[in-house]
Order: structure tokens, then sequence, then C-alpha cells
């Protein structure tokens, strides 16, 4: 039997004229449906003349045979790309896009966010990563980066920001455009504005992973961060106590929201129990005992991980080296188990869902609550 996988992989062989890129990695392809001896499918294309449509109907056909014979029937349904739609492809290089979120500020989203970034590097992903939070850009620091002075290069006749690198993650971060001891209020439209600049206008190259630390809560950097990037999905960070619950909660609502619509990856439980560097065996819940993973049950979500409250993570995270990183720790491992588990959800949510929407701004602002 053809799967779902099978059909993108064999379409992964045909390109979008217009927009030089396979159209599987476009997102174009989409209602996909299997039987016995037939298979259906919509792709959409920029050039919606009847001759262009006609050749990617060949193309198509062409492709399923070399891969399936020519035993099974294709019918494929080429409609004109809408233009929201054709507002998602301006980052046809970046595979997968996840904002990490969370309802409350300090639980650990940045060094969560740094970690995983840094442990699919390991693994041997391209990974790039955004520091979004306007009101306290951590990244800089905990990838020791903290001087890099932004530069700026041309390609294909466009000036583009050069990220700074550092064990093998490209970021960039809005505290590079700060004087570092200045404390800089930024205003919502100015934040974002710079916000697009470093996601749209950076030399990011190909990458499997972007990721987007954000600020806590739900504002305007995250509704402009859904209205401008067709993000694969949020995994959201809280700690196990209840007041940090409540606000994930909030934050996950939001993303559900029928007109913003997001997938929900997973959660992070960070900081879900003490273990004393003397007493490696035991374990203190400090914020109680499952908190997330009990929300992860009740709200069916999956559970991406459990970090352990650890001091040398945060060591690890001041000194700028990603405590996944530090073989000696036995932290490294939680990290690591986390890395697999978000690949393997963001793998069934691929193969589940077509490619997020962006949110069209004509539906006026949702309405959402804010803790900034
Ligand atoms: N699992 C952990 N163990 C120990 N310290 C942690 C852990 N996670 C985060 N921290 C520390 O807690 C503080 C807040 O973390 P941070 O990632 O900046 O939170 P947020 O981005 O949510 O505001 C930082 O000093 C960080 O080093
Ligand atoms: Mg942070």
């Amino acid at each position: 039997m053809i799967s779902k996988n099978d059909i993108l992989k064999a379409l992964q062989k045909v390109n979008e004229p217009d927009l030089a890129k396979d159209i599987v990695s476009l997102g174009l392809v989409s209602n996909i449906s299997i039987s016995d001896d037939e298979v259906s499918f919509t792709v959409e294309t920029k050039n919606a003349a009847l001759h262009a449509r006609k050749r990617m109907v060949e193309a198509c056909e062409f492709a399923l045979e070399r891969s399936f014979g020519d035993a099974i029937k294709v019918n494929v349904d080429v409609i004109a790309m809408k233009k929201s739609e054709a507002a998602q492809q301006i980052l046809p290089n970046i595979k997968n896009i996840v904002a990490v979120v969370s309802g409350k500020g300090g639980v650990g989203k940045s060094t969560v966010a740094a970690n995983i970034a840094t442990g699919l590097a390991k693994k041997g992903l391209k990974v790039g990563i955004v520091d979004a939070d306007i009101y306290g850009p951590s990244l800089p620091i905990m990838f020791d980066l903290q001087h890099y002075k932004p530069m700026s290069r041309v390609v294909n006749k466009k000036q583009l920001i050069v990220p700074a690198e550092n064990y093998n993650v490209k970021l960039l971060s809005i505290g590079f455009f700060a004087e570092l001891d200045q404390a800089v209020v930024w205003r919502g439209p100015m934040a974002v504005k710079a916000l697009r600049q470093l996601i749209f206008d950076a030399d990011w190259g190909d990458l499997d992973y972007l990721i987007i630390d954000t600020p806590p809560g739900t504002g305007d950097v995250h509704l402009s961060i859904v209205q401008n990037l067709p993000l694969t999905g949020v995994a959201v960070v809280t700690t196990p106590q209840p007041v940090a619950l409540a606000d994930a909660k909030k934050a996950i609502a939001m993303f559900k929201m029928e007109n913003i619509n997001v997938p929900i990856l997973g959660l992070v439980e960070n900081m879900s129990w003490f273990t004393p560097k003397e007493h490696p065996d035991e374990k203190y819940f400090i914020f109680g005992k499952n908190g997330g993973k009990d929300l992860c049950e009740s709200l069916n979500i999956n559970l991406i991980g459990q970090i352990p409250l650890v001091q040398s993570i945060r060591e690890s995270a001041d000194v700028g080296r990603p405590a996944v990183l530090q073989q000696e720790t036995n932290v490294e491992s939680y990290y690591q188990s986390a890395c697999e588990n978000l690949l393997s959800f963001v793998d069934q949510r691929n193969e589940k869902l077509d490619q997020t929407k962006v949110v069209p701004v004509e539906y006026g602002e949702p309405k959402c609550s804010s803790n900034e």
C-alpha cells in the first residue's frame, strides 16, 4: 500500500517553475487521498494559465509513474495559489519553523530553546534560532555570542543580514541591534518590523529547523509571528507549578483559536525536580510533581520532555555553552530525548496536516490575553 509519505517523496522531483523549488518543500501539495489503484491530490501553482496547469499535471503523473509504475491512476487538481498562500512561500529554504512559547516568564523558555536548537544541530540537522524576546533577549549570552556585530552580505542582489554562529547553530537576536547595556524599550510596531527583518532579510541558507524564542505571554510579537510565518507549530514551556500551568493553558488556547490555528507540537515541563550535585539520585519536587505532564494528558497534547532543575544547566546558560553539550553531566540525556520526541512529533504533524496558513491580517487582530 502506498502511503501519503511515499506520494510526497515522489512529488519532491516536481518543481514549481516560477519558484524554482520542489512543490513538496513549498507546501503546495494537499488533499492527498489514496485508494487501491488511484491517487488524488491538489497542487497549487503560481501560474494558473491553462498550459502551465497542464504541464504541472504531466510532471506529477510522470513522477508518480516513475516511482510506482503505470498501474496507478493519478488525479491531479491544479489550482491557483491564493495571495496569502503565495506570501508563505518566501522562506522556501526553511523546512520547519517552531516557535517556543510560554505563558509565564522565567520558566526557562530560552534555556529550552537554546538546548533544543543545539541538540538538533548535534544530531547533524541544519538549525537556526531567532531570539524574538524583545523584552529580554538572552540567547546571545547563552550562545556566547554577545559581542557579535551584525554584518550583511549581498546574495542574489539582495542585502542580507549574516547570522552569528556557534555550536553549528545560526543565531540572530533582536539584542544584536540594541546597545548591550542600554535599556531599550521597543515599541510594538518597531519590534515587529525588526523581527521581520531578522527572519526574512537574513542569509539563513538551507535550514531543517528554525527555532523562534518568543517573549512570555501572547502579545504583539506572537501575533506578528503567526501573521507572517507558516509555523510548523509551537512548543510550550512551563514549570509544574499551578501559576505557570494556568498561563501555559492560556497560551495553548490562543494558538488553538479558530482563526490562528497553529498546531501545538507538545509541551516541555522544565524544572520538573531538583537534583543536588552531591546526591544525583535524589529528586525534590520543588514546583510540584508532574504538573506539566498532567496538563498534557488533560489537554491531549504531547509531552516533549521533563527537564530537571540542575545547577549545571543554569551555569552552562550563563557561560554560553548549552548544557546539552556538557557530556560529563547526565542532563544532556534529558535534552537529547526532548529533541528525539520533538522530531517525531513534527514528523507526525507533517504526515497528518497540511502546511499551516499564515493568519490573514484582514481577519482583524484576534483578541487574546496578554501578559505584557
Ligand atoms: N532546568 C533548569 N535548571 C536550572 N536552571 C534553569 C533551568 N532552566 C532555566 N534555568 C535558569 O532559569 C533562569 C530563567 O531561564 P530562561 O531560560 O531565561 O527563562 P525564560 O526564557 O522563560 O524567561 C535562567 O537563569 C536559566 O539559566
Ligand atoms: Mg527568555
